[in-house]
């Protein structure tokens, strides 16, 4: 890409558990590798692209465009939105994590518009991921297409105790997956969680392995399953067989598991019977 700056955020994190309860702790480590300014310490990553000069209508357009977005994505959680006509126009698209509240989603959506106003201010083509929502901007009208290109993956260093066993349950958990290509609530958001009685932590719990999927809202449900899978993938290969923890972010759709609870909303537990797991998952 011409005349693009790219700038990106690494994030990893480490979870202990502690034997006596069901008690994790964890260490979130922020590794700021290249200048971001404040301490926005939800924002995942950032693109600015196609730098320009002197263009008061691009840049009037793209002002309009983010001030849309952010407006009707306070009110309904996700949102697109276009402005100018020509080489000048830019496509735009916001969208909120298909758990959080309204309240969340609006604050994390302003914070995301302004941080791309500040930083990518010269920018005509932007993308910001924060952990509750993230927002993209571009010249080229991108709706509706996916983009399946990696922008990270990050993963725990807690590793499971019985690799097979944890890959066949996720295996199982990918469900979700499909849940989210076919939300017809304009979401694209699937979650769900599994219990197997033959997946134990190292203190012998059976632990529950939770999950989310979401795709950029404006895709079709057979583009968002090849983008889902594509980064389900990318999973497998990335984080590794073992780790109990993993969160894979590609340009169009994200793919996370934990073996704790990180969705904004408690599920009623699971008993599986002692030969199966059990599965419950949602759209919300
Ligand atoms: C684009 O603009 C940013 C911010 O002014 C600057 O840091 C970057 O070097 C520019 N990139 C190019 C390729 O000109
Ligand atoms: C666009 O928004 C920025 C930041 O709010 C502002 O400084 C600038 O004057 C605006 N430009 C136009 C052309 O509207
Ligand atoms: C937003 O998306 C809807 C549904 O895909 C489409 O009908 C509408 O034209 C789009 N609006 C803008 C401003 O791009
Ligand atoms: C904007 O669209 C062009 C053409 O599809 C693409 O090459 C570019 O990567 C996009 N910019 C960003 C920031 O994603
Ligand atoms: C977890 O597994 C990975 C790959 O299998 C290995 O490189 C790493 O050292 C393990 N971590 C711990 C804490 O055992
Ligand atoms: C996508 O999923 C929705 C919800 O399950 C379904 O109503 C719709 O028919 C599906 N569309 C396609 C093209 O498969
Ligand atoms: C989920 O359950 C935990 C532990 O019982 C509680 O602290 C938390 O507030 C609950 N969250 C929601 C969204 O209900």
């Amino acid at each position: 890409m011409e005349g693009a700056a790219t700038e990106y955020t690494y994030m990893t994190y480490i979870s202990m558990a502690f034997s006596n309860h069901l008690l994790f702790l964890f260490v979130l480590i922020v590794l700021i590798i290249s200048g971001i300014k404040g301490d926005d310490t939800d924002l995942i990553s950032k693109e600015c692209g196609k730098n320009f000069t002197n263009n008061d209508n691009l840049q009037a357009n793209i002002n309009s465009t983010i001030f849309d977005l952010v407006t009707k994505t306070s009110a309904y959680g996700f949102a697109n939105s276009s402005h100018g006509s020509g080489s000048d126009t830019v496509y735009g698209i916001a969208e909120c994590r298909g758990d959080v509240s309204v309240q969340t989603c609006s604050t994390c959506i302003a914070n995301a518009a302004q941080q791309i106003q500040t930083t990518c201010w010269n920018a005509a083509e932007s993308r910001i991921w924060y952990q509750y929502c993230f927002l993209y901007y571009n010249t080229s009208n991108f709706i509706g297409q996916a983009d399946i290109n990696e922008v990270g993956v990050w993963y725990s260093t807690e590793n499971t105790t019985n690799p097979k066993v944890f890959q066949n349950t996720l295996n199982e958990l990918s469900v979700v997956l499909w849940l989210a290509a076919s939300d017809a609530e304009n979401r694209k958001f699937g979650w769900g969680q599994i219990e197997n009685h033959n997946l134990k932590n190292s203190n012998d719990e059976t632990i529950i392995i939770y999950g989310m999927a979401q795709c950029t809202w404006d895709l079709d449900n057979s583009t968002c399953s090849h983008c889902l899978l594509n980064a389900f993938n990318i999973r497998e290969s990335k984080c590794g067989e073992a780790a109990a923890g993993c969160y894979v972010i590609t340009k169009s759709c994200a793919v996370r598991y934990e073996v704790n609870p990180f969705l904004f909303f408690n599920a009623t537990a699971v008993n599986p019977p002692e030969t199966t797991s059990s599965i419950i998952f949602g759209n919300i």
